[in-house]
């Protein structure tokens, strides 16, 4: 379970500081597809960035299964890291590596992987995410799609409790879109992974969603069961982003 409580992050000082999330709470269920949409500037990216443990927040506590991750270090912190699997917005791959060397990239990271052993995972992983035959090409000879299912597999490497994307089907057409949330929806379904999708796309959410937080402005609007939150909206910012889409 990940609990954010009252999580602020001000960037800047003084005039010129910007407030990208201001005491948000919100908690995901392990096991659970949980959805975060709001309009470009709502913080969501910032918001996973503080849950990666790429950022530090300015308040407010994250707790993973009950413990604190700013008060990790160590092994604990290690062990935290690896729990969470992270898709990038715009993939964040290594440009002058293969495909398989950039999955393999977080195993390398970690002790104990023979060459054999990362080899087989290597894998195992692109035959999950469909690329079997993409091992060897780099990622400027991938299509948008395929790129962003090297990410995931690359995520999924270390066999991660969560993932964590941040607008895995922004930049997809809508074919391409459904195949890879039927993927994501796999990885809940066969792995049991928790997932956490980052989103401007109210469509995403409601294909695979079952509950959702929407941000506005750096704060949660509301959240709820997506199916509460899209047919009854109490937010304004929700009636916004559910209009712009009729
Ligand atoms: N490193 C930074 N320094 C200063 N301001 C930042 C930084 N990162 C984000 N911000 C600001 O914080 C706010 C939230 O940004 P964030 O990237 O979290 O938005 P987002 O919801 O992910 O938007 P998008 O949908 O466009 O990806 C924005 O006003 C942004 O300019
Ligand atoms: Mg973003």
């Amino acid at each position: 379970m990940i609990e954010i409580q009252e999580l602020t992050k001000v960037f800047g000082q003084g005039e010129a500081s910007v407030t990208a999330l201001d005491h948000v709470s919100l908690t995901v269920q392990t096991g659970d597809i949980y959805g975060i949409i709001g309009m470009s500037g709502a913080g969501k990216s910032t918001l996973l960035r503080c849950l990666s443990l790429l950022e530090t927040p300015t308040s407010g506590r994250v707790l993973l299964d009950g413990r604190d991750i700013a008060a990790m270090s160590g092994a604990a912190l290690r062990g935290a890291r690896r729990k969470m699997g992270v898709v990038f917005q715009g993939y964040n791959l290594l440009m002058q590596k293969t495909v398989a060397q950039n999955v393999a990239f977080p195993l390398k990271l970690e002790k104990g992987w023979q060459k054999d052993a990362v080899e087989a995972r290597v894998r195992e992983l692109l035959e999950l995410v469909g690329l079997a035959d993409k091992a060897a090409a780099y990622p400027a000879q991938l299509s948008g799609g395929q790129k962003q299912r090297v990410a995931i597999a690359r995520a999924l490497a270390t066999s991660p409790e969560t993932l964590l994307c941040d607008e895995p089907t922004s930049a997809l057409d809508p074919l391409t879109t459904q195949s890879m949330l039927k993927l994501l929806r796999d990885i809940n379904r066969k792995l049991g992974v928790t997932i956490l999708i980052i989103t401007h796309e109210l469509t995403v959410v409601s294909a695979i969603c079952s509950h959702v937080a929407v941000i506005g402005e750096g704060r949660v609007a509301e959240q709820g069961a997506v199916e509460t939150v899209f047919t009854a909206p109490q937010s304004p910012v929700t009636r916004q982003l559910l209009n712009r889409e009729v």
